[in-house]
């Protein structure tokens, strides 16, 4: 599969549904700074190193992504608006098995 559907909740509570390529190497973080969800400067501060949480996301769909790395576990742990869901979309990498994953961005910090 060359590309995926992703379900995008932008930060005004506007949904978007976007192609997203699993080819190139993306990260989810890359995606929603693509298709500008969000304002330049207010998402992926750090470069998708998780050192930043400009990037939380909350998961809304039941998808198994990949397991959370210990940087981004303690990303999270400092973060303002963590939830039960948060993840950070830097961390998440663009594959087939993310089709139709609906995420919701995190309030600005
Ligand atoms: S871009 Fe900084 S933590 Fe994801």
């Amino acid at each position: 599969m060359q590309n995926v559907t992703i379900h995008i909740i932008d930060r005004e509570g506007k949904k978007h549904a976007v192609l997203a390529p699993t080819d190139m190497a993306m990260n989810l973080m890359e995606v929603v700074r693509s298709y500008e969800l969000a304002p330049e400067g207010t998402i992926g501060i750090c470069g998708g190193m998780a050192m930043c949480a400009s990037c939380q996301c909350y998961v809304n769909s039941a998808h198994k992504l990949n397991a959370m790395e210990d940087d981004e576990d303690a990303m999270l742990a400092e973060a303002f608006n963590v939830k039960d869901n948060s993840r950070l979309s830097c961390q998440i990498s663009i594959s087939g098995v993310l089709n139709d994953l609906e995420i919701e961005l995190a309030p600005e910090v």
